[in-house]
């Protein structure tokens, strides 16, 4: 009978079943465990990233807070720099012109994140108004400055006029709100970050700073006038412990540049958004002298500055401004 059993071939195949079926449970374990690594592995890089993420924004906040100030932040750019600096965790010191819309943005960013935000309404190239908003500061532990006021337009309908077509206080005007009123303000918080020996200065300047920028030359001179001091003080404060990063961007989604686009200029110009121009700016300070905003804009900017000859910049803007943007023709051109 013992051989009868011996013999059974459904008997012969017990070893050969168990040998399939062990390898096949190690096939799936070693599966399974691959998979639980891989995973794993996964949730490690995700952790570390959400670490380093929390880590750079406890830097940011250590490094440029409790408090930042941003000039013209009622709206455009200044306001997302505010929005961003919030939800990094700094208090924001608002600073603009416009009294309504920079209580509204204050009340905004004040429902919106867990910070305090407060608000100082000033013509910033009024040297009173100027010296107030010092004063008042004086009472907030700064260590951010944001230098993004601007007076963007030399005339009231925003249409673009040459140069010699502008009446000579607009000029002067554009001079002393960008100029006059920014070094005096940079040369303030410079100073007062330098005793504390650590803080941050963000000086926005734009692209149309790269050349002579035709149509909107005064606005690119003064912003050229900033890209350079900018990146001095970058080496000069560097040593006092005080990052300076200028900003260069180039067209971004604001009312006014929307309000002074033709159709032309709708269609064919891509435009950057405020929120992104306020993030990436913010990540390079303390890494970079000065930063420009978005591929597509950097690429412009190495062809413009770097490939193309000087004479070809100036007439590319020459030659784009009045297609893309309203622009009076010169008065009498002979
Ligand atoms: N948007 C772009 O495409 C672009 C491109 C390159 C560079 N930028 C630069 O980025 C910065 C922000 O631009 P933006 O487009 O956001 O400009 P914006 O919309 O005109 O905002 C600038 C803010 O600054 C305020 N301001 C002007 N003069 C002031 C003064 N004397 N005192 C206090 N506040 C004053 C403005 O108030 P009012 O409106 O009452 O004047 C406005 O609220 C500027 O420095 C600009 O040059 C912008």
């Amino acid at each position: 009978m013992l051989k009868g059993i011996a013999n059974c071939s459904a008997l012969r195949e017990i070893p050969l079943f168990y040998s399939q079926t062990v390898q096949g449970v190690s096939v799936l374990a070693s599966r399974v465990m691959a998979a639980a690594k891989k995973g794993f592995t996964y949730l490690q890089q995700r952790l570390d990233c959400c670490r380093s993420q929390r880590d750079h924004l406890v830097h940011f906040k250590e490094k440029y807070g409790p408090w930042a100030i941003v000039t013209g932040a009622a709206r455009g750019i200044g306001k997302a720099y505010a929005r961003e600096l919030a939800s990094r965790g700094l208090n924001v010191l608002l600073v603009d012109l416009l009294e309504e819309e920079l209580n509204q943005t204050a009340e905004e960013i004040r429902s919106e994140f867990p910070i305090q935000c407060h608000s100082i309404r000033a013509d910033l190239s009024n040297s009173q108004e100027r010296q107030t908003v010092i004063d008042q500061s004086e009472q907030y532990s700064i260590g951010l400055f944001c230098c993004n006021h601007a007076m963007t337009k030399l005339f009231a309908d925003g249409k673009l006029r040459a140069w010699i077509d502008t009446p000579i206080e607009n000029l002067q005007q554009m001079v002393q709100v960008n100029l006059g009123s920014s070094i005096a303000l940079i040369h303030h918080f410079a100073n007062r970050m330098a005793v504390q020996h650590r803080g941050g200065i963000l000086i926005l300047s734009s692209m149309g700073a790269i050349s002579g920028a035709p149509y909107v030359t005064q606005y690119g001179a003064t912003k050229a006038f900033l890209a350079n001091l900018g990146e001095a003080l970058f080496w000069e404060l560097k040593c006092k412990g005080v990052d300076v990063t200028t900003v260069l961007p180039g067209l971004t989604r604001t009312n006014d540049v929307e309000k002074g686009l033709t159709e032309y200029g709708r269609k064919t110009l891509s435009m950057m958004e405020p929120s992104e121009v306020a993030s990436i700016s913010l990540n390079a300070l303390g890494k970079q002298c000065s930063v420009i905003p978005g591929k597509g804009n950097q690429l412009q900017h190495f062809f413009l500055s770097r490939l193309a000859p000087r004479s070809m910049s100036i007439s590319f803007f020459g030659k784009i401004f009045p297609k893309c943007f309203h622009v009076i023709p010169l008065k009498n051109p002979r």
